[in-house]
């Protein structure tokens, strides 16, 4: 009689469906997650150990491949099958070398799957009943986790790099607690402008910060721009290649191992680092102006990312220069949307004017109208409304840990 918990991994949804298929049991009983990035955080925050993950063919073979290593130092008691939708030519070396215990063809059918499923259940079992403290979980990192807001516009010039810069600001003002600023987007970066500042560090700098470095390192390549007020981000480098998801996601991690609250300038596209950065989020703003097509890439965007499996809890809808007379409300964006509007900023002179002066909006004209909304928005993420909110523990995944009992 063993209580085991299954997890599938990687979109889409519906693979959740076809592992319970295979195993002979309700969906609910299976977890699911979407992505590599995200299983990593449900080890690391997830209160019961997890037996087994199973990733779906949408899981790329190197993100496959960095979970495996990252379950092998955090979660050695977790076990991992990788089903493919091909025969995996030349992956069963590399893949057990990295702890996989298991690569399963699902055009086999499901006998398969649900035997490899069914050892890698027993294999995890077995070392449970061997170690006393159990599986999962890497403890010693809860203590010391801080908060990521991401903030992403797949339109360019709609505020992203306004809002991130003075959320972050107002975050270290109210909490007087130490603050990070990242710039992931990496093309056209403009945080430190926002400061008046230049970045000192390059990419490969940031991207060497890995788990476990400690508060020195992770200082040496900041940039302090204000009291509590630390920026990431370097130079944009049209010959660099863009970083892995997986580095980000280290560096994102290693970030918030050492700063309370990380703001996230992030990418405006869907690149891998981009949906590494929204997995690790605990919220995501999504800013636009109120006009059509800002709106309409606003939509699209929450879409896509509810699409690939993020929770809609997880999503804040910033309206920028929202008292623009343009014929469109905040009415109208939550009928569109179908999400309430957490925020809305005016316009300002003085948006302008303090990026001239390199200095954010919220120190230079504090008790403005248009500092006084942004700095409304941070008490949403520092107030006790917010704090009691679900992190980054999926909902369909708490749920699961009932789980299944097989006799
Ligand atoms: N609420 C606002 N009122 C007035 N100007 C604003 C406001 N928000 C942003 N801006 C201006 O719009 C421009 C683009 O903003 P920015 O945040 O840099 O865009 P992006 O979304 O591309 O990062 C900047 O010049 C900024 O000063
Ligand atoms: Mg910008």
């Amino acid at each position: 009689m063993t209580e085991a918990s299954v997890v599938a991994v990687g979109t889409p949804q519906s693979f959740r469906q076809s592992i319970a298929r295979a195993l002979e049991v309700e969906p609910d009983e299976i977890g699911w997650v979407q992505s590599a990035t995200a299983a990593e955080e449900l080890l690391i925050t997830g209160y019961n150990p997890i037996d087994v993950l199973v990733l779906s063919p949408e899981v790329k073979e190197p993100d496959a491949l960095g979970l495996a290593e990252f379950v092998g130092r955090q979660a050695p008691g977790t076990a991992i099958v990788l089903v493919r939708d091909h025969t995996w030519n030349g992956l069963l070396p590399a893949a057990m070398r990295a702890g996989i215990r298991d690569v399963v063809d699902m055009t086999q059918g499901n006998e398969e799957l649900r035997d490899a499923v069914e050892r890698a259940i027993v294999w995890a079992g077995n070392l449970r009943s061997l170690t006393t403290g159990g599986s999962g979980g890497a403890a010693g990192q809860k203590s010391t986790r801080g908060r990521i807001i991401s903030v992403f516009s797949s339109k360019g010039g709609t505020g992203k790099t306004f809002l991130a810069t003075n959320l972050a600001t107002s975050l270290a003002d109210i909490t007087g607690e130490d603050t990070a600023v990242v710039d992931l987007d990496i093309d056209m970066g403009d945080v430190f402008t926002y400061f008046g500042r230049e970045p000192a560090a390059t990419i490969q700098d940031l991207m060497e910060l890995g788990e476990g470095v400690d508060h020195d390192a992770i200082r040496k390549v900041g940039v302090q721009l204000g009291d509590h007020v630390w920026a990431y981000g370097a130079p944009p480098d049209p010959a660099a290649e863009a970083p892995a998801g997986e580095a980000v996601g280290k560096f994102l991690r290693a970030i918030r191992s050492d700063f309370p609250y990380v703001v996230v300038d992030a990418s405006v596209d869907y690149s891998d680092s981009a949906l590494v950065c929204f997995d690790l989020s605990d919220s995501i703003c999504l800013v636009t102006g109120l006009d059509v097509v800002g709106v309409k890439h606003l939509s699209k965007a929450l879409d896509t990312l509810l699409t690939i499996g993020l929770p809609r809890e997880r999503f804040r809808v910033v309206l920028n220069r929202a008292d623009s007379k343009v014929g469109l409300d905040s009415g109208d964006v939550e009928r569109v949307m179908k999400i309430q509007v957490d925020a809305m900023i005016p316009s300002s002179r003085l948006v302008p004017t303090s990026l001239n002066k390199g200095r954010p909006v919220v120190l230079d004209e504090p008790t403005s109208e248009v500092s006084l909304a942004v700095r409304s928005l941070a008490m949403k993420f520092t107030g006790s409304v917010d704090s009691a909110e679900p992190q980054v523990i999926p909902t369909v995944v708490r749920k699961k840990f009932r789980l299944f009992s097989r006799s």
